[in-house]
């Protein structure tokens, strides 16, 4: 048995169809009294519904969300928390509001209760996101880490399987990279396995029967559980290129997601045997072909091309790619990123003969 270290992460989970009512009593165990209510202006329905049930203790609202919390929308949010003297953060939405709940708790060292409403995962980490100038930062602080997570399924109904679908995949990624990330340990390796194992029969159903509640919680389960995974082993070749990407051309996460992934498996499959196989076991077949397969069965999106990189993003993003994966299983060099990005901008089969000319 090899020796491991499991830097383990506190977090209060409520998770259950209806439990948002429990919303009010969440935010007194904190011992918060003035909540600053970030929510995706999107959904105004939810905004509403957040904005009664927190009824007096919500004394300001950020809605001006987009992905990847460019800096100038951060320090808006951050204004207003100070402003209005703000002691905790509610976020409702995706990892977009919970990208700005990080950012205010970061400053302000604020307690934040987070009710996900897609399958990020983000909710359950201490890793923060920000962009300025085409290029998106990533760090690790646990002052970023949520408090109280409310996992609601109810809330995920809506989520078009468009969204859905590649939100899943993020989560999956997210299990996926835990089995080989630097911190991976055996008791995250095991809830990683659950994750894809969850993951992998649930979302095809969720797709097929959106408005099954059950699925639907079945799904972010999963995602809870990989993004438990995430905040303890990290990230690898996968989440580097979505970040590299993200930030370059301000792609969607979950797409990227929904396309990256087989291509980051194939690559790190001869530096990563025993996890590959135990991965492979998980998914019931060949990791990378099954992901790929797993993705055009939920008709996600299978290559960058489809997502809207411009082909000359491959020239731009090798050195950036080479720069980010120097700590990965599996670092890259330039003409390996060439032709892990160009594989994946041209959504080929991700085999394992792919990158077979390269040595490991
Ligand atoms: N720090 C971390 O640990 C971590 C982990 C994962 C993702 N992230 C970050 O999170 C962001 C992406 O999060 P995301 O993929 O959830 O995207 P998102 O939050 O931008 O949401 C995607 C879309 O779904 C819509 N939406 C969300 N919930 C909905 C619902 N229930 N019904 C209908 N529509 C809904 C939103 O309005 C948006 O248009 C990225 O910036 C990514 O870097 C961070």
């Amino acid at each position: 048995m090899n020796s491991f270290l499991y830097d383990a992460l506190a977090g209060r989970v409520v998770f259950g169809a209806g439990r948002r009512s429990e919303l009010v009593e969440e935010v007194n165990r904190l011992g918060a009294s003035r909540v600053l209510l970030i929510a995706d202006p999107q959904d105004e329905e939810r905004l509403n519904e957040f904005r009664n049930l927190l009824g007096d203790l919500c004394v300001a609202t950020f809605t001006d969300i987009v992905q990847h919390v460019p800096r100038e929308k951060a320090a808006a949010a951050l204004a207003i928390a100070r402003e209005h003297a703000i002691d905790a953060t509610v976020s409702v939405g995706g990892g977009s509001a919970t990208g700005y709940s990080k950012a205010v708790a970061l400053e302000l060292g604020t307690p934040q209760l987070c009710v996900p409403t897609t399958y990020a995962g983000s909710e359950m980490t201490p890793i923060w996101g920000m962009s300025e100038g085409g290029e998106k930062r990533t760090g690790r602080d646990l002052r970023a880490l949520p408090a109280t997570v409310i996992y609601d399924p109810e809330l995920t109904l809506g989520l078009p399987v468009k969204i859905a679908g590649p939100s899943a995949m993020n989560a999956l990624a997210h299990a996926a990279e835990a089995l080989y990330a630097t911190g991976a340990n055996p008791i995250t390796s095991l809830v990683a396995l659950e994750a894809v194992r969850v993951l992998t029969e649930h979302v095809p159903l969720m797709y097929d029967s959106p408005g099954n509640l059950d699925e639907r919680s079945h799904v972010l389960y999963g995602a809870y559980l990989a993004g438990a995974t995430l905040a303890v082993a990290g990230t690898d070749l996968h989440h580097r290129t979505n970040h590299v990407l993200g930030g370059m051309f301000n792609l969607d996460h979950g797409q990227m997601n929904a396309v990256v992934l087989p291509y980051a498996l194939a690559f790190n499959k001869p530096a990563i045997a025993e996890p590959y196989k135990r991965l492979s076991d998980a998914f019931g077949g060949d990791a990378a072909t099954t992901v790929f397969e797993l993705v055009g069965r939920i008709k996600g999106p299978r290559s960058l091309a489809e997502i809207g990189m411009p082909i000359d993003g491959i020239e731009l993003a090798v050195p950036l790619l080479v720069e980010a994966s120097v700590r990965n299983v599996r670092p890259l060099n330039a003409d390996q990123a060439r032709s892990f990005l160009r594989a994946a901008y041209e959504g080929v089969v991700p085999d394992a003969s792919l990158f077979a000319s390269h040595n490991v």
